[in-house]
């Protein structure tokens, strides 16, 4: 490798599949801080994420996105969605556009996965951004699993992407059969 490849991957990210994402690469990116994604008030247990999208710089993760498929039912409709979560840029290197690159990237993998839609869920402040990514705010009612056989409704916000030309998002509650993500 000459120094151009240096240079170039570090002037220009890449978001690239992580073969794995551990408590202590999430803690790299945003430190060992009691609540680093801002929703421990809700008080939700989260399912870990299957597949793992992250940038690295200077030899450290910087910025992470993890997906998984989830069964739900939309309205009448029973389907499956992909929920995105774990979405986690380093406050040295927030507002560069870090988050828009790794969520891009872990969408495309999203559409080889089945689903038609993509779903997230987020704090208020964050809807303007993901709005910004192209995600779309869902104002249905959204129940989720939780230990112990409780059913919760979700007190974030609820956001979806389509991940095919065609999708078209039914009407009607959310229900997750799992955990939220
Ligand atoms: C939320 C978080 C991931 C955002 O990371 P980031 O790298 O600063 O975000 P980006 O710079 O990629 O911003 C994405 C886009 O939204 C835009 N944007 C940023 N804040 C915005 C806002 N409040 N309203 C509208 N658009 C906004 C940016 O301009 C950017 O668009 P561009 O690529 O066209 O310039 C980061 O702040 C973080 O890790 N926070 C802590 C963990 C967390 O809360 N995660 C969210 C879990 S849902």
């Amino acid at each position: 490798m000459g120094m151009s490849d240096e240079n170039w991957s570090s002037a220009t990210p890449t978001a690239v599949r992580l073969l794995q994402y551990t408590k202590a690469d999430q803690e790299e990116i945003l430190g060992n801080g009691d609540d680093p994604f801002g929703v421990a008030s809700a008080g939700l247990t989260w399912l870990p994420k299957e597949e793992h999208f992250g940038i690295r710089h200077e030899d450290r993760l910087v910025a992470h996105t993890g997906l998984l498929r989830l069964p739900v039912a939309i309205g009448d409709t029973k389907t499956e969605v992909v929920g995105v979560g774990g979405v986690a840029v380093s406050p040295g290197m927030q507002g560069q556009g870090l988050a828009g690159l790794v969520v891009t990237a872990a969408l495309e993998h999203a559409r080889t996965m089945g689903p038609q839609h993509a779903l997230l869920f987020c704090r208020p402040p964050l809807v303007s951004l993901y709005q910004h990514l192209g995600w779309h705010p869902l104002d249905t009612h959204v129940l989720v699993e939780q230990p112990e056989d409780r059913l919760v409704t979700m007190p974030l916000r609820t956001m979806t992407m389509p991940l095919r030309d065609d999708a078209h998002w039914p009407a009607g509650p959310v229900r997750l059969f799992s955990l939220p993500m």
